[in-house]
């Protein structure tokens, strides 16, 4: 038996081989982990503030988050942005606590015979109320 006769691989084969195998398992790995871009979530507090403002707050039903849409208040549309101006002092996070714990505190313009009912606090826990405020700021 000599030389002649034995199978000839040539040199180049086995790289070609390495190469289709990387570019298999890349185009695998690449549809294993889509790429999906990060969508904003709420936290454990927001979501639950979310809750509170369409269930045991009741606050949807006065409220839409809509613009310029009026139910009985006004529209919270935006309301991170505005909040921290409307009281000079008073930063986003402690309007939006004073306008539910003292709603007639500050009125807003427009809704000086609607008040908005001051015992809605009462009837909410103080964890409900932080979680409540929490997502109001991220109305915006
Ligand atoms: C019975 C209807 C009613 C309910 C229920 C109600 N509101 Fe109001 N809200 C009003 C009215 C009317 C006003 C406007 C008068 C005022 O400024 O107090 C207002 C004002 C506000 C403002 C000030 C908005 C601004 O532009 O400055 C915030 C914030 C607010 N409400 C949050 C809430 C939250 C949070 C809840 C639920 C816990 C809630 N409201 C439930 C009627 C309501």
């Amino acid at each position: 038996m000599n030389s002649n006769t034995t199978l000839r691989i040539p040199p180049y084969a086995f790289a070609v081989f390495v190469l289709l195998l990387g570019l298999l398992l890349t185009s695998c790995g690449g549809s294993a982990e889509p790429e999906v871009p990060p969508t904003p979530t709420l936290s454990a507090e927001q979501t639950a503030g979310k809750a509170v403002f369409q269930g045991a707050g009741a606050c949807s039903t006065c409220h839409s988050l809509k613009a310029d849409v009026r139910i009985v208040g006004p529209s919270l549309h935006g309301i991170n942005d505005v909040a921290g101006s409307r009281v000079e002092g008073q930063s986003a996070e402690e309007y939006l606590l004073a306008s539910i714990i003292r709603p007639q505190a500050y009125i807003v313009e427009g809704y000086e015979d609607v008040a908005m009912d001051p015992t809605i606090a009462s009837r909410l826990t103080l964890e409900e109320i932080d979680q409540v405020v929490a997502y109001l700021q991220t109305i915006d």
